[in-house]
């Protein structure tokens, strides 16, 4: 039970990572507040997880909503003590063919909603002197994946902005990391691999893009999260644990 009475909020828990990490916490004694921008799938992984769970719809992306997010966390189960900013989008182009709007759209759910996510849970973390920040960033942050020109972009900025933020409150008992998954079995690859001819192929070619052969799960994603939730990474901050078969080591 390493989240045992913690309070942990959850951006994009109404799928794949962020249903897995909802899951997993609840497991390990974590009461929830599971908030998506899809309602209905946020109620599906509170109805999953049973009592410990909270859902609400929320748009990690705008500022009154993520706030009231934090806020009913605090105000309905006491405090926060973990928020994951996992909420993601992705994107397909190349630099040329990325229109400007588009661009915006995936610096806006993919970045700005970490930059709003830290805003405002940090303060009370730092009354609570503690807290624990979770990311959710990826390889693609460290490699240039082709065709994933904002996408890439967006994950180098999460990276970066978890360090930052990671340097500015590392003396009030806040940690900020990140995770960085490869390829991972989620509905996220479902959603890619429908617009392809030759399906098998091209989820031949994302497994042996990784090492191991394989994709990763949500599970595995979870439970990397978990450890830096948790008091095992208590020495841990402004650190971005990869999880990718192997993908950016070869
Ligand atoms: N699946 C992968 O291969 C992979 C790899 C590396 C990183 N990631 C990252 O993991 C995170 C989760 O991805 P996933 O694979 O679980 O995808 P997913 O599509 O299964 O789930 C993403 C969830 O985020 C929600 N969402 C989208 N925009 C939102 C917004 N503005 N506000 C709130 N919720 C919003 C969606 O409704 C969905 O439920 C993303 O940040 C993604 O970039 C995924």
């Amino acid at each position: 039970m390493r989240l045992q009475d913690r309070v942990a909020v959850i951006t994009g828990a109404g799928s794949g990572i962020g249903r897995a990490m909802s899951i997993l916490f609840a497991r390990e004694g974590a009461l929830v507040l599971a908030a998506d921008l899809d309602g209905a799938a946020a109620e599906e992984t509170a109805a999953q997880v049973g009592a410990r769970c909270v859902a609400m719809r929320v748009d990690a992306s705008q500022p009154e909503e993520v706030r009231a997010m934090i806020e009913r966390a605090v105000g309905e189960m006491g405090r926060i003590d973990v928020l994951c900013n996992n909420a993601g989008i992705g994107s397909t182009t190349d630099v040329v063919d990325c229109e400007p709007d588009d661009w915006d759209r995936v610096m806006t759910v993919n970045v700005r909603s970490v930059f709003l996510g830290c805003k405002y849970a940090v303060p009370h973390m730092v009354r609570q002197g503690r807290g624990a920040i979770v990311n959710t960033a990826s390889v693609a942050g460290m490699v240039g994946v082709p065709k994933r020109a904002s996408y890439c972009a967006s994950k180098g900025a999460v990276i970066a902005l978890t360090r930052q933020v990671a340097m500015d409150f590392v003396k009030q008992g806040v940690r900020v990391n990140c995770v960085c998954p490869g390829t991972v079995d989620s509905p996220w690859v479902e959603r890619l691999l429908a617009g392809v001819d030759d399906r098998a192929a091209a989820r031949a070619a994302l497994e042996a893009r990784q090492p191991m052969g394989r994709l990763g799960t949500p599970e595995e994603v979870a439970a990397a999260a978990l450890y830096l939730a948790s008091d095992d990474a208590a020495f841990v901050t402004g650190t971005s644990l990869v999880l990718d078969g192997g993908w950016t080591a070869a």
